[in-house]
């Protein structure tokens, strides 16, 4: 993350999660079953999909889990570790609803649907309609310009736009409508919060409004003092970034960054401003808005409504400290 510029991830540094290895599906034998609560259950080869209308949009992918390791404690060394099961890239395919359509899925009823995976892995996933009816979540075939990469669900994976990664099912070979939740054991028992009471909670799937600066960032050398471009992606599940302030006093001055264009909805939205470090410590962060008005949360305010004890949904305000040896590294600012 360190090294990239722009908004888009390249396909050959796109984050990987998989929960049984990658899969080498042969195309011409992949079909996605479409069944449930539907007039007609149907089957699509990947020549069927690929000759219905397309879309190509820009998203940002976040794995849930992303950020879990810092919810205790500073616990990593870089931007990598911290903020890395991120990626943001264009995804050409087909919008689900023009599918669902074709085989006249019950909306009455069937509020639901079940997405499943060609993987060992068991990954089924349960998306409310809502989301599908928007025109939003789309079947990719393609992933910046090419055709997705076997590790990122080839030939065909879900996309959920500002949904935790967990849910953009991968291999994607069935789709069925139903009229609950699945309650599948990947929203039951993983991909929940256990909140401070000991409660956990589901369904929360989400990713809130969340931003870092990549440089400087932990593991970095500041050469000397003078000036230098503050760095960084913001991103959130409900919408477009509105703004990002950045502070070097840990918190206490904050100036608003340029965001650069484009700003796309659902996207990682690329901010700059500039610093001149005088040599003294400093403590960065970033702290982003979206367009519903959410604000990125400092780890003070995050834990007094989440505890320490979660693994997913972590968007608290990141701190990187510059030292006078022009060393970065990973502390946190309550
Ligand atoms: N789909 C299947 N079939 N199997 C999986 O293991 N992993 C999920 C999701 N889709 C997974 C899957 C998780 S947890 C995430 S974060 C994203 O895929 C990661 O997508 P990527 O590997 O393309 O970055």
């Amino acid at each position: 993350m360190q090294g990239l510029f722009g908004i888009i991830t390249p396909s050959g540094l796109h984050f990987e999660r998989h929960h049984q290895g990658w899969h080498d599906v042969d195309p011409s034998k992949h079909r996605l079953m479409i069944n449930g609560l539907v007039r007609t259950n149907a089957v699509f080869t990947m020549d069927d999909l690929m000759r219905l209308p397309s879309v190509s949009r820009i998203h940002f992918i976040e794995c849930g889990a992303n950020t879990g390791m810092e919810w205790g404690n500073v616990a990593v060394p870089t931007v990598q570790y911290s903020h890395g099961m991120l990626s943001c890239s264009e995804f050409t395919g087909v919008p689900l609803k023009e599918i669902l359509d074709m085989c006249g899925a019950d909306y009455g009823k069937g509020r639901y649907v079940l997405a499943e995976g060609a993987d060992g892995s068991s990954m089924t996933r349960t998306i409310p309609m809502e989301l599908i009816e928007s025109g939003e979540v789309f079947v990719a075939y393609g992933m910046n310009g090419e055709m997705l990469r076997p590790e990122n669900g080839y030939p065909l994976r879900l996309v959920v736009p500002g949904v935790q990664g967990v849910s953009w099912v991968k291999w994607l070979r069935r789709i069925e409508v139903g009229d609950k939740p699945w309650a599948t054991k990947d929203e039951a028992v993983h991909y929940i919060d256990l909140m401070p009471d000991g409660l956990h909670r589901q369904y929360t799937s989400v990713q809130e409004c969340k931003s870092v600066i990549t440089t400087p960032s932990g593991g970095q050398l500041l050469l000397d003092k003078g000036f230098y471009n503050i760095s960084g992606m913001a991103w959130s599940g409900r919408g477009r970034i509105t703004r990002v302030d950045v502070s070097t006093d840990g918190g206490i001055n904050w100036r608003e960054a340029r965001l650069e264009t484009p700003v796309l909805s659902k996207a990682v939205t690329r901010f700059n401003i500039g610093w001149v470090w005088d040599g003294k410590p400093a403590i960065l962060q970033s702290r982003a808005v979206d367009e519903t008005g959410h604000v990125q949360p400092s780890y003070g305010q995050l834990r007094k409504v989440r505890g320490t004890r979660s693994i997913y949904h972590n968007n608290a305000i990141q701190s990187w400290k510059v030292v006078e040896s022009g060393e970065v590294s990973n502390v946190q600012v309550l």
